[in-house]
């Protein structure tokens, strides 16, 4: 492909995009209308609510030292406890990463969160990734608060312990603003878990996987084009098509990190906090993944994979036995080589390495480094079984002959779902379902003949709010089955998911009970800037 050539089409599909802009600045009026004068209390808190543990959490600008030199404007969530113990919240040491925030399975938790963002314009909303909360709790975009605002949240953890997570929600926004630093992991434990012998504190480590670009002066370079046709900002825009992708991986808010450990087991918990970029994790050493958990919690037993894939928005567990090596071993945790996430037929591989300036997706990594640094008993020895897991049984649902179809595509270089882009109420009929129904759907990964972009589309995370769902199916054209045989073996479809990872040209097959929680809920990809540009919708629970 030669660079005139790439220019030339990229002008046009440019120009299409800015017609399409309009539609997104009218949503982003509608909440300047309904959210009020800026120091109000938009959602105050309810006197019959007794937290069992209440926290502050609070977004705001700081600066973080992650390479040497400049420090780097990051945007950050910092907490403290109000009502529980030093230990329900735990920062991480020298990283942007908001604290991880810890509840038990029934606890009721209030959080009085308050927008301290810099810029008049960010509106924000807290998100709690994987729980299955009441509506108004949930952080939908439409009860985004403006700077200075703060929204009480009052809600029971009703979920099995997992490693869930939070981070902003404001519609068109989401991308930025966690790019900027705002995440952070929420883990919740029951008894059943705690009644297992897995690595605890120390040995219990979460290891969050973010991409980021830095220009010269260390700063977070997002959507500013930086390619070799910066001077366009072509790159702002192929960004925005074809997700965020970093320059450099890390881990925890830190470059080059190194995990330092003993002669024994540890249980890591890992979770893809970056925008776009989809992870292929693999074992220097050639060892399987021994996994033990996934975005809802634990499997029923531990299960082996060559590699796993992890998307953004998804979380693994992972039981990592160092007690075979020596002291002073080394070996890394890296993302290895796959193909097919993106139309290799179409323009946008090789435009995405001059664009975004971040290596393709596929692109192998090195994401950490592990040193073995210290002798240590292990006490530990893999369970054979993990915790009791509910299967969920497609047959039994009520539209089990007519699976509910979300089909995601691209037109006019814009991503769709169900060939509709996101309202901020908006809703269809086909978009209800009923409270405490068992239902299955299908997402298909649709073909675009007709868009020179990409025909055969990209690889979408799809996550749904207000249910955990398990995956029951998935099947690919023999056309794209090439590339999803370089993913297919790092599926983890064995336990509870809110997020899954769709190739192009693949269905897949969900089945979820809807709990008692009616209202509007979104759906849409986790590739932050698909989400941004519309890629999302709402779903209704109908009482
Ligand atoms: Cu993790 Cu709707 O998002
Ligand atoms: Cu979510
Ligand atoms: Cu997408």
């Amino acid at each position: 492909m030669s660079f005139k050539h790439s220019s030339a089409m990229s002008r046009r599909a440019f120009l299409r995009w800015l017609g399409v802009g309009g539609a997104a600045v009218a949503a982003g009026s509608w909440l300047a209308a309904c959210s009020g004068p800026a120091g109000t209390v938009v959602r105050a808190p309810d006197a019959t609510f007794t937290p069992d543990l209440e926290f502050e959490l609070r977004a705001s600008a700081a600066t973080a030292q992650i390479l040497p030199g400049e420090a780097t404007s990051v945007w950050s969530y910092t907490g403290r406890v109000i009502k529980g113990e030093a230990s329900n919240l735990q920062s991480i040491p020298g990283s942007y990463l908001g604290p991880i925030l810890r509840a038990r399975t029934g606890q009721r938790v209030r959080v009085t969160f308050t927008n301290d963002l810099p810029e008049d314009t960010q509106e924000t909303i807290v998100h709690w990734h994987g729980l299955v909360l009441p509506e108004d709790m949930d952080g939908h975009p439409r009860f985004a608060i403006r700077p200075k605002q703060t929204y009480v949240y009052e809600f029971e953890v009703t979920n099995r312990a997992g490693t869930y997570w939070f981070h902003p929600h404001p519609h068109g926004k989401t991308g930025r603003q966690v790019q900027m630093g705002l995440a952070g992991l929420f883990i919740v434990s029951d008894e059943e878990e705690q009644a297992l012998a897995l690595p605890r504190d120390d040995y219990d480590v979460p290891l969050v996987i973010q991409d980021r670009t830095f220009d010269a002066g260390n700063q977070f370079a997002y959507l500013r084009g930086g390619g070799m046709m910066s001077g366009m900002d072509h790159g702002g825009m192929m960004d925005q098509m074809m997700g965020f992708l970093g320059q450099r991986v890390l881990i925890n808010g830190q470059p080059d990190y190194t995990l330092s450990v003993a002669t024994r087991v540890y249980r890591l918990r890992v979770l893809n906090g970056s925008n776009a970029r989809i992870y292929k994790l693999g074992w220097s050493t050639g060892q399987p993944l021994v996994v033990i958990g996934t975005d809802g919690g634990l499997l029923e037993k531990p299960v082996e994979k060559p590699y796993v894939m992890l998307a953004p928005g998804e979380r693994v567990e992972l039981w990592a036995d160092f007690s075979g090596f020596e002291v002073g071993a080394e070996l890394t945790l890296n993302s290895l080589a796959y193909s097919g996430a993106e139309d290799p037929g179409g323009m946008m591989g090789g435009m995405m390495g001059m664009m975004s300036g971040g290596p393709p997706l596929g692109t192998p990594l090195t994401l950490l480094r592990v040193k073995v640094e210290r002798a240590e008993d292990e006490p530990l020895s893999l369970p054979r079984s993990l915790a009791r897991l509910e299967r969920l049984d497609p047959a039994q649902a009520v539209n089990a002959s007519q699976p509910r179809p979300v089909a995601l595509s691209l037109r006019n270089m814009i991503w769709l779902i169900n060939g509709k882009q996101f309202e901020m109420t908006g809703v269809t009929p086909e978009e209800t379902v009923q409270a405490n129904t068992l239902e299955v759907w299908e997402i298909v990964n649709e073909l675009n003949p007709g868009e020179m972009m990409d025909a055969n589309g990209m690889a979408h995370p799809i996550h749904l709010h207000g249910v955990q769902f398990q995956v029951v199916g998935r099947r690919v054209l023999p056309a794209l089955k090439a590339g999803w045989d370089t993913v297919s073996a790092g599926y983890v479809d064995e336990g509870w998911k809110d997020t899954v990872l769709v190739m192009p040209g693949e269905r897949v097959k969900l089945a979820m009970r809807f709990g008692a929680h009616t209202g509007l809920f979104l759906y849409h990809c986790h590739n932050l800037e698909h989400e941004d540009q519309g890629m999302m919708r709402n779903y209704r629970i109908a009482g």
